[in-house]
Parts: structure tokens; C-alpha cells; sequence
């Protein structure tokens, strides 16, 4: 089951430019920095009431941020639902005729699983869905 949104993603092009905009700019409170290799994305979390923003940029100039903002300066890149039971979550909207872009989960930030649906499933937003320890009902 969908719980909740968990974060919204925006692609940025200066990671740490990017932090001092939503934390000295917005005041925003800055929850840290973690790289996912997986991705070869680095992220930062800023939690707000209910949800978090999470900015994502390249590691190493790779990957799938790499090649999003080959396309355009920077923007929303994805958004991401939690979900208390990742596989069935992910059987279902297979069933429903949904794709992902991997065909198993893979290791998120902060010790999740996530997996991608293609944005084509939906108006064409990425959308991530991932499962948290402690969460898996
Ligand atoms: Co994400």
C-alpha cells in the first residue's frame, strides 16, 4: 500500500548551490547529504511538514541526473511514494500495466528499496516508489 508522498526530487546543477538556496534562502531545515552509488546520484534531504524536498545531482558527471540535465538546466525530476510493502505494491501496478525501469528494486537513501516507473505511466512525471526498514508491513 501507498502511504504517503515521501519526497519530491528536483535535479540541480550545483548541489551545493542548491542547499544554500533552500537552507539560507528558505530557511528550510537541511537534513544531510548521502550518495547513492546505485544511482550515481548524490542527494540532500530537507524535510518539511509531511513530506521532503530532495535535490539530486551527478556523481562523476553519470547517470541518470547526468543525462536529465543534459536536457534542460535543471527542474522536477521525480516524485516519490512510500509504500509499507514495496514487491506487492510493485506486482500490482504491474498487473495494472505499469513499467519500471529496473526489473527488481534497488538500494535508496536512508537503507530503502526503491524502484522507478517509467514517467510514460504517468503524464510523463517519474515517479519512485520506495520502502523504508522498519515500514514493511
Ligand atoms: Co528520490
Amino acid at each position: 500500500m501507498i502511504t504517503r508522498l515521501d519526497h519530491v526530487a528536483i535535479a540541480v546543477p550545483d548541489l551545493e548551490r542548491a542547499i544554500r538556496r533552500l537552507a539560507d534562502d528558505l530557511g528550510l531545515a537541511y537534513a544531510g547529504r548521502e550518495d547513492v552509488p546505485t544511482q550515481s546520484t548524490s542527494t540532500a534531504f530537507f524535510p518539511v511538514p509531511g513530506t521532503r524536498i530532495e535535490l539530486v545531482h551527478p556523481i562523476d558527471g553519470k547517470g541518470p541526473i547526468a543525462k536529465f540535465l543534459e536536457k534542460r538546466p535543471g527542474g522536477l525530476h521525480h516524485l516519490c511514494f512510500a509504500s509499507d510493502n514495496l514487491d506487492a505494491d510493485v506486482a500490482r501496478l504491474r498487473e495494472k500495466g505499469w513499467e519500471f525501469l529496473s526489473p527488481a528494486p534497488t538500494a535508496g537513501a536512508h537503507g530503502s528499496r526503491v524502484i522507478f516507473a517509467h514517467p510514460r505511466c504517468n503524464d510523463g512525471v517519474l515517479v519512485e516508489l520506495a520502502e523504508y526498514p522498519g515500514e514493511h508491513q
